[in-house]
């Protein structure tokens, strides 16, 4: 019944039949085959939609149930090749205005609706899309391993194909709210143990499913259909057909969900059309539901939350790829790092190998401070697994990674060598010196400066081909983000494998060229120049955080400093200061500088922006009396029309400002590269994309207009105000940020 481009194999049983390059039918007696090949991860782009609508059509026509001796198909077998089962829908296409979900979805319902029993034989990342395929399927067998998961809500959207009302049908509504609401993954064990699958494997899935499809041959098996299953709400109390008390228990079951999410469900707004979307699943039927969510998958994929997060997604793995690079570059093994200086970052960094099971020798110059760093990540791990998030011999597993030395020789066998010493450059002048020496020949050096000229220290080591910068964000084995930074004479396979570590430990890195603060530093500083200045113009600390927090930041920088210690943040502007890297304006970044001078260091002292009671910030009134006094010092006239407007431009336009010339000169690759710097390092709220990503949203013309209303507005002595000529290019001739390639 195969058309002529039916293969037969050696042994004359298996046929294949390619509906197009994507998606084969294939036979093993009896049992039809889906096969899906769409490399890397078999999402779901046109191909293997339309290929897998034809296979299903195929299959409905050849299903004989019980099978014949004339050939006919008895069941059907799913599965994907390749490193994974489908990973999703094929992100990159929802940008397309014509996207049409439906079609899938048809699909889907033509498959469950087979009269013979399917089987989905799952491997790898079964995500998005790709748990919808396997729900869609009566029987699932996974290879011990798999991932399984709705994390549609990480791309500002909720599953569309079915998944929003299969998946309570399987796990039970409130299981299923979780797994779609927060977006995680599970493994093949608790799978098992919800009975999102049916059988867990160690082998080859295909055979195992062939094998699992026999047994339900044998055992008289039929369909087993997701969509015709009740949902369990509640233990006990099934939605549908339920008596009245249990339908009021099933409003109150839905209504508490979103309360809980009504906080972010502003900016988040998929959130609460996941809990529409599973509610009228419950009490309206399958086909209800599935018009709900038909409706708000739509609605969410032309979102601008959605379509942010979806250019973060592809801006992340963007920022791995190193243009310029020779493809065949050979990665340098690291095998052993070490770390040199055991303190807050060293430690922190420290960690990050561990957890990836990367020997550490860690130096520092006394048994003390080594101690004391070593006895700083036990406890950060032993508070994780009191937190149930690490198994307690893991604790030891790692601690035993981590070998302390007060030997800078120790570091003789490591690969790659990491300091993290005093931000002082005599004091790292001299450790890059010896390291040059007790390094071996092909070792990478590394620094995790934030502010020292970093190629002074790759000449200092002698061996700036070897050299590279790795500036970790505190802490450091909490943020994803890791800047590397690329020196005059960083040879590109050293830049290349520490952009692969950077991955192995879990970071994301973006790549910066050398300049004062790198690029999340040096963006940061125009942010907190024009936040001190509204300080001395009379605004509260309060004030500013919550108009910085109103577009999504998790705190403002008035909090942030607080936290971060006020002597830091006022050390690091006196040394820029002495190195003659500030404007001649007495009045730049004045109130750190007196916060300093007054002993509030923030969060730690008690007392900075704000006062402390405990964690808890509280307004001081002493702050605005100082802020006060420093405006009539520096002649800076205090007013009380500061509008929550005029903080967020003047505290974000700028730094978008100091992104394009970022760009510009080089300094970041792509505009993306700075958006992941800033939603991964920054907190910078992913539904809003980043900077750049914001900057387009607003349009170039917008913010050069508003740069030049402040320049007017407060005068321009310093060039604070001054557009970037990227900026203004795009502001006269339109485009976009996102377009920029290439300096
Ligand atoms: N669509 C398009 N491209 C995708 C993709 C997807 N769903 N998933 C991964 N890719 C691409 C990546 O961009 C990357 O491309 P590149 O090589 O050109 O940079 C390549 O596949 C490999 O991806 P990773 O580098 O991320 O590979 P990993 O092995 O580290 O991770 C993964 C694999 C866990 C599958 C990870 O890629 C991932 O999480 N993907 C997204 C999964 C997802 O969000 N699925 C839901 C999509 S939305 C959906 O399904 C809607 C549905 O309800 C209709
Ligand atoms: P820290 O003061 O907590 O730790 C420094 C450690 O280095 C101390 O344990 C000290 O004993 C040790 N040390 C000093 N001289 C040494 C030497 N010659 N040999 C071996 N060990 C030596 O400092 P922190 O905060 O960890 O900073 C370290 C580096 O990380 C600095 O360059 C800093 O700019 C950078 N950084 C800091 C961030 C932060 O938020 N703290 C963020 C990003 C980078």
């Amino acid at each position: 019944t195969m058309n002529d481009k039916a293969i037969v194999d050696e042994e004359g049983k298996r046929m294949r039949d390619a509906m197009n390059d994507s998606v084969t039918l294939e036979r093993a007696g009896r049992i039809g085959l889906i096969r899906i090949d769409h490399p890397p991860v078999n999402a779901l782009a046109g191909p293997v939609r339309t290929g897998l609508r034809t296979a299903v059509d195929r299959l409905a026509a050849e299903a004989v149930p019980g099978g014949t001796a004339a050939g006919g198909l008895a069941a059907v077998v799913v599965y994907a090749a390749g490193r994974t089962f489908v990973a999703g829908g094929d992100i990159a296409e929802f940008d397309d205005p014509d996207y049409d979900i439906t079609h899938l979805l048809d699909t889907l319902a033509r498959l469950e609706g087979l009269a013979l029993p399917v089987v989905a034989a799952l491997h790898g990342s079964v995500l998005g899309g790709g748990l919808e395929i396997a729900m869609a399927c009566h029987y699932r067998v996974a290879q011990a391993g798999t991932r399984l998961g709705q994390p549609e809500v990480r791309l500002g959207l909720l599953p569309g194909a079915g998944g929003t009302q299969r998946l309570p049908r399987l796990v039970g509504a409130g299981r299923a709210l979780e797994m779609m609401l927060d977006g995680q993954p599970i493994g093949t064990d608790e799978a098992l143990r919800l009975g999102l699958i049916d059988a867990v494997t160690d082998g080859d899935p295909r055979t195992a499913a062939l094998a699992y499809a026999e047994n339900l041959l044998a055992q008289g098996a039929g369909p087993r259909r997701s969509a015709e299953r009740p949902v369990m709400v509640t233990a006990g109390a099934g939605a549908g057909n339920e008596a009245a008390a249990a339908a009021t228990e099933v409003a109150d079951f839905f209504a508490r969900r979103r309360t809980a999410l009504a906080a972010r469900a502003a900016v988040y707004p998929a959130l609460p059309r996941i809990v529409d979307a599973v509610e009228a699943g419950c009490t309206q039927g399958f086909a209800a539901g599935l018009a709900v969510e038909t409706q708000a998958f739509q609605a969410c994929l032309r979102a601008p939350q959605s379509q942010a997060m979806r250019a973060l997604f592809f801006a992340e793995r963007e920022a791995a790829k190193l243009p310029g690079l020779p493809a065949d570059v050979a990665l340098r093994p690291i095998r052993r790092v070490g770390v040199v200086g055991a303190g807050t970052m060293g430690g922190g960094i420290a960690m990050n190998f561990a957890n990836a099971g990367i020997p550490v020798v860690l130096v520092d110059t006394s048994a003390e401070a080594l101690a004391r760093g070593l006895d700083i990540v036990r406890r950060n791990y032993q508070a994780s697994a009191a937190r149930g998030k690490l198994d307690v011999a893991e604790v030891e597993r790692r601690m035993a990674c981590l070998h302390g030395t007060l030997a800078l020789a120790d570091l003789g066998d490591c690969d790659l060598v990491i300091e993290a010493v005093f931000e002082n450059m005599a004091l790292k002048l001299q450790v890059c010196a010896q390291l040059g020496e007790v390094c071996r020949p092909g070792a990478i050096i590394a620094t995790n400066t934030s502010t020292l000229d970093m190629d002074a220290l790759a000449r200092a080591s002698g061996r700036a081909g070897d050299f590279v910068g790795m500036h970790f964000f505190s802490p450091a084995n909490v943020m994803r983000l890791l800047e590397v930074v690329r020196g005059a004479h960083t040879a590109p396979e050293v830049l290349a494998t520490v952009v692969r570590l950077a991955r192995t430990i879990g970071k994301v890195a973006v790549v910066s060229g050398v300049c004062y603060g790198f690029i999340g530093n040096r963006m940061l500083e125009s942010y907190l120049r024009e936040s001190e200045f509204l300080l001395l113009e009379g605004a509260s600390p309060a004030r500013i955080d919550a108009a910085i927090q109103s577009l999504g930041l998790p705190m403002g920088p008035c909090r942030m400093l607080d936290m971060a210690g006020l002597d830091v943040a006022a050390k690091v502007v006196i040394e820029h200061l002495k190195a003659g890297g500030l404007p001649p304006d007495p009045s730049y970044r004045a109130a750190v500088q007196r916060m300093f001078a007054l002993g509030r260091f923030g969060q730690k002292t008690g007392a900075g922006y704000y006062r402390y009671d405990g964690r808890t910030p509280l307004p001081d009134p002493e702050v605005a009396d100082i802020c006060r006094a420093l405006a009539a010092e520096h002649g800076i006239a205090q007013r009380d029309d500061i509008g929550d407007d005029e903080i967020i431009e003047r505290c974000l336009y700028p730094l978008i400002n100091e992104g394009a010339r970022i760009l510009e000169e080089g300094i970041a690759y792509r505009p993306g590269d700075i958006d992941v710097v800033w939603t991964c390092g920054y907190g910078f709220p992913d539904h809003r994309g980043g900077p750049m990503h914001m900057a387009d949203r607003l349009g170039a013309a917008h913010i050069v207009r508003r740069l030049e209303h402040y320049a007017r507005q407060r005068g321009n002595p310093h060039g604070y105000w001054d557009r970037s000529a990227l900026l203004a290019r795009l502001a006269e001739h339109g485009g976009r940020l996102a377009d920029f390639r290439g300096a």
